[in-house]
């Protein structure tokens, strides 16, 4: 499987915003999959202008199939508008709006029926961590988020809350652990895809990122904003032309 390479504007971003895009060249994503996701209202004006190395992401998906649910964009709505990749279970969308695995678990059964390919968010806070808890936490948010999807395509990014925004990020050893963790998780699910990391994904530390033998693609907030998305994206590149893949 390619690489993944996930940008996150989350609601940081305006009309000129996608302003460097134009910048970036599509030989730093060659051989790879790339994706940004986008606030819902500007959908359309990636359509027009997205270099075709990206695809549209969505940052959020409904949980219900349609119905009256006043300011829901559903699986189906995205997909009619060509988006291919939907962030759930974000952090963000966890921790300020209150979403609990079992609704995250209705979103990726959409995501899943209307042929969206979900980027499934896990992560630790700093307290769960070091109370060495982490794993066991880990697990059961991935078993509750994947509700009973199982047989599945879903790439799972980890994402500990407190590396999220931070200067450093986790460092290799805590990501190679929990990477490995969730690929076993994943198998013994019979769920299929990738694991990526993300929290203070930068140029500089993202080699050291990829390395990871588990880890298959990043999931970029802050950094896709500018020009450092494409420099991210050629050291995915230059790296994974040097390891195996998973
Ligand atoms: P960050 O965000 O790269 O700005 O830390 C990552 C994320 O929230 O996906």
């Amino acid at each position: 499987m390619k690489k993944l390479v996930g940008g996150n504007w989350k609601e940081c971003c305006s009309k000129d915003t996608f302003k460097f895009l134009g910048r970036l060249r599509e030989e730093q994503f060659a051989g790879l999959d790339a994706f940004i996701a986008v606030p819902s209202i500007y959908i359309a004006q990636a359509r027009h202008e997205f270099p075709a190395f990206l695809r549209i992401a969505a940052q959020d998906v409904g949980r219900h199939e349609a119905g009256t649910y006043t300011g829901e964009v559903s699986a189906a709505m995205l997909r009619e508008n060509a988006v291919e990749y939907a962030i759930i279970g974000h952090s963000e969308r966890r921790t300020h709006f209150g979403e609990s695995s079992q609704m995250v678990a209705q979103k990726l059964k959409q995501c899943l029926q209307h042929g969206l390919r979900p980027v499934l968010c896990v992560g630790e806070t700093a307290d769960c961590r070091s109370a060495g808890t982490h794993i066991e936490f880990l697990h059961e948010q991935l078993r509750d988020s994947l509700g009973g999807c199982s047989d599945s395509s879903v790439d799972i990014a980890y994402e500990p809350l407190w590396a999220i925004g931070s200067v450093l990020g986790a460092g290799v050893a805590q990501i190679q652990e929990v990477a490995e963790h969730i690929h076993d998780w994943m198998a013994s699910y019979g769920v299929s895809g990738r694991v990526l990391y993300g929290g203070a994904v930068t140029e500089k530390n993202v080699t050291s990122i990829i390395a990871i033998r588990s880890i298959d693609g990043v999931l970029v907030g802050n950094a896709s904003l500018g020009e450092e998305f494409g420099a991210i994206a050629h050291k995915v590149r230059a790296a994974a032309c040097g390891k195996s893949s998973n």
